[in-house]
This record gives structure tokens, C-alpha cells and sequence, in this order.
């Protein structure tokens, strides 16, 4: 809270403070109305509707003029805060608030804290739209070729302006896109393993498929367990075919998959037989240090040493891939970026143009690329934990469509979905 108001001196005959604020979308369909009154209430405040608009065609968007009132400023000021997110913007709006940030890798106090959610900001009575929408960011101001953007607390430069406070900030909830009745369409769905697998299969498949022949993108985020469960050929024909426009993994994931391109297992298993090998557990090591001697994943394939799998196709196929590291990691191989901001870094720039984000059998990197995607983009998230699921939903990525399943009979069944 930062003391900057908008109406906020203003008081009714009982000297309770008021504000008036305005919805407008589709925030009957997509529950946004309700949600923002059910907000006020459970804050402590009340409401009284000034005027509501709804639309009457499916795609006619509605408005609602809603007076709010709190008994302390403060208690407004937060009620107001949390409406905003889901787009309830004052009447009388003002620009923003700007201050100059006075160190490197700090936010000035006060910064307004960015969500997933595409957000503007008022300069000199214009709204401008934020570029690079992100969750828990700082949003980095150029008032003079008015351009904003979302930038991370570790990317934040001693001289750089930014927006402190709500004032002047709006912000476009993501609304429930009309005449969807597939698994896209339901936000904030729970996560059970008792749902019907085979149409959210089709959903993901139909949506995929509409990426691949639009302009849309498609990021695939994996955990070792594709290689493990013996779902790695699944994986690679997604590639082969187009539907994989990025791939995001750990050391894991590539080098069990270079593991078994290499001996046939992985973890030291068998891909034929399922049993152990003798001196299996070493094979994975070797691989990376076979790899750490070609010089890198790429240099690998063009050396003819790599022949096959994930990482293989995804060379040959000029799908680019991105490797970050862990404390965990053996090796690792030379591909991985170790430098987690720098991970996050070259993330973001590979995200750029994503419009669907496949997580799948890896907590790690799906909460890790979960925070990083604005909310338009549709994620799934695939494992067999559906704590991992409701993980990803919790920390913000709260678009996710989440299936509880063995990664296996998933990718078996979108492979089925979507053919050649
Ligand atoms: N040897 C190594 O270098 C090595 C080995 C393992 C992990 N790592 C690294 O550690 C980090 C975390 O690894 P991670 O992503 O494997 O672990 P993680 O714990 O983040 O995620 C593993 C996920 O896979 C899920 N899972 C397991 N089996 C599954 C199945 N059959 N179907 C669907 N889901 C399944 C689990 O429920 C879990 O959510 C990564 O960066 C990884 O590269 C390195």
C-alpha cells in the first residue's frame, strides 16, 4: 500500500469510504461478476450494484457499475487491490505512479506486483499494454517511447522507473472462451484421476493440431519418466511431425534419453526386457561423458555419435531446445545452463510467440515454466501425482488443465489422436 488514491477521500453520509468500479467482458460467463462480489464480502466490505448490462447474445460482452464500500481506507484500498485482479477498474482513474529504481537486482518499495494476466497502464490518460506478461514481476516503464514491460526482480537496473501502487493499473482476466465445452473451456477445474482421459486427449489433440496448421507454438516441458516409461518414441514422433515447436528439460531428461539411444536402457534398465543390466547404473554416465567429449548435444548428431531419440530429432528437426540445471544434476551434459537466472533468461526468450504449454512428468520445470507463462497461454499438465497438478494450479498457472495419468498411455493416446 502506498498511500495514492484515487476517490479514495471520498466518504458517505455514515463516513464509510467508497469507490465506484466497472466490469466489463464477459464476466457473467466466465463467473467474474460473481467472484468480484463474493470478494467484497468475504473482505468485510459491501456492495451495491449502480448499473448492470447484461449481454444477450452468447458473444455480447456485459457491464456492471459496482459502489464498494469499507469501513477504513485500508480496508479499501485491499478490497480494491483484490478486485482488480480480476479486472474491476476504479471510474476515476488516474496515470500511474512511477518511481526510479535506486539499485540494481531490487524493486523501489512499493513496486506493484505483476500477475499472469494481461495488464496495462495508464500514461498521460492512454492506456498502454505490458509486453512480456509474467507472474511476481515489477513493470519497467519507458514513459518517453511509452512502452512497458514486465521485468524480473533480478533483471532490475539501477535508473529504470517503475510503477508503484495499483493506481493507473488495469488488468484483463482471462475470460472463458465462448462456445467451449471442451477441457479449455472449464477453468479452474479440479484435478481428479477419475476423469475420462480419452476426451481431454482429444481436446489437447484437436488444440494442438490448431497451433500446428495457425500460428500458434507449442512448448513441451519433460520430466525423465518419458524415457523411463518407455514413452520416448511417442515423444519423438510429436517432433517428427510438427507438433513440438520447443522443448524444455533438465539434465534428466536428455541424458536417459541419449542413455538409451547409446545401451538400450535407462537408469541402467532394459528398454526390451525391463530387467537390470550388469554395470546398467554406469550407463547414463558414460553417456553424458560421451556426449561432454563430442562437445555438446548437436556436435553429437553432426558427428554421427548421437543417431537417435529426443534430443536426436529435436537437432535434425531444428526444433530448439532449452536444458536447465539442478543441484541434482550428474555431469551434467554440456547443453545444460546451469546459471538458473540465466535458465530463466534464455527461457523467456524461447517462450516468446507460445501459445500452448504441454507439461509433463516433471514437478520441477512444470512450476518452473508454470511461472513464467502468461495466462492465455493454455497449459496441461500430465503426471501421475495429482499433487503435482494442483502444485502448479496453486502457485498462479491457475489455466492449467490438469490429467492424472501415467505418462505413457498419454502420449500413446495423443500419438493415436493425431496420426502422421
Ligand atoms: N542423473 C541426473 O542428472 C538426474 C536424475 C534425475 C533428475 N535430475 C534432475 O533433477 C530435476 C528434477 O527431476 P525430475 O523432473 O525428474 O523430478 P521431479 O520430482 O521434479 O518430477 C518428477 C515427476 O514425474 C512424475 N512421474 C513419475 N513417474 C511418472 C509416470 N510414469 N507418469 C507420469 N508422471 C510420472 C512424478 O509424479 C513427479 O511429479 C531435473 O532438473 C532433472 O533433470 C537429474
Amino acid at each position: 500500500m502506498n498511500g495514492e488514491r484515487t476517490s479514495m477521500d471520498q466518504t458517505n453520509s455514515s463516513g464509510e469510504y467508497v469507490e465506484d468500479v466497472e466490469l466489463t467482458g464477459h464476466i457473467i460467463d466466465s463467473l467474474i461478476l460473481p467472484k468480484v462480489l463474493d470478494e467484497i464480502i468475504q473482505l468485510g466490505g459491501r456492495f451495491e450494484t449502480d448499473d448492470i448490462q447484461i449481454g444477450s447474445q452468447r458473444s455480447d460482452p456485459s457491464f456492471a457499475r459496482l459502489r464498494v464500500t469499507a469501513e477504513t481506507p485500508e480496508l479499501l484500498e485491499e478490497i480494491l487491490q483484490s478486485i482488480g485482479q480480476h479486472g474491476a477498474v476504479p471510474v476515476t482513474q488516474t496515470d500511474c505512479r512511477l518511481i526510479v529504481a535506486d539499485m540494481d537486482g531490487a524493486f523501489p518499495d512499493g513496486f506493484y506486483a505483476t500477475t499472469n494476466q494481461d495488464t496495462d497502464i495508464r500514461i498521460d490518460g492512454d492506456w498502454i499494454p505490458v509486453a512480456g506478461q509474467e507472474m511476481d514481476c515489477g513493470i519497467r516503464v519507458d514513459a518517453a517511447n511509452r512502452t512497458a514491460a514486465c521485468v524480473p526482480m533480478s533483471d532490475v537496473k539501477e535508473g529504470n522507473v517503475f510503477v508503484v501502487g495499483r493506481a493507473g493499473t488495469r488488468v484483463h482476466p482471462l475470460e472463458r472462451e465462448t462456445g467451449r465445452h471442451d477441457a479449455f473451456g472449464f477453468m479452474n477445474s479440479t484435478v481428479s484421476s477419475e476423469k475420462p482421459k480419452a476426451v481431454t486427449v482429444r481436446a489437447i489433440a484437436a488444440e494442438m493440431r490448431r497451433a500446428r496448421e495457425g500460428d500458434g507454438k507449442i512448448l513441451v516441458v519433460g520430466g525423465p519418466a518419458i524415457v523411463h516409461t518407455g514413452s520416448r518414441e511417442h515423444l519423438s514422433h510429436l517432433i517428427r511431425h510438427g507438433f513440438v515447436n520447443v522443448l524444455f528439460a533438465g539434465n534428466a531428461l536428455a541424458t536417459h534419453d541419449i542413455e538409451q539411444s547409446f545401451y538400450g536402457t535407462s537408469l541402467g534398465i532394459s528398454m526390451t526386457h525391463g530387467g537390470s543390466i550388469e554395470e546398467g547404473h554406469e550407463h547414463h554416465l558414460r553417456s553424458i561423458n560421451r556426449i561432454c567429449r563430442a562437445g555438446g548435444i548437436r556436435p553429437a548428431v553432426e558427428q554421427g555419435v548421437l543417431t537417435e531419440g529426443v534430443m536426436h530429432d529435436c537437432v535434425s528437426n531444428d526444433v530448439p531446445f532449452l536444458l536447465a540445471g539442478s543441484i541434482r544434476d550428474d555431469g551434467p551434459l554440456p547443453d545444460v545452463i546451469t546459471d538458473v537466472i540465466e535458465a530463466q533468461r534464455e527461457m523467456r526468450r524461447m517462450l516468446d510467440g507460445v501459445t500452448m504449454a504441454l507439461m509433463i512428468a516433471t514437478t520441477l520445470h512444470s512450476i518452473a515454466v508454470g511461472n513464467l507463462l502468461p495466462a492465455r497461454v493454455k497449459a496441461v499438465c500430465v503426471d501421475i501425482n495429482p499433487a503435482t497438478v494442483t502444485k502448479l494450479a496453486d502457485r498462479g498457472t491457475f489455466q492449467t488443465v490438469g490429467l492424472v495419468t501415467d505418462v505413457e498411455p498419454f502420449l500413446r493416446g495423443l500419438v493415436e489422436e493425431l496420426g502422421g
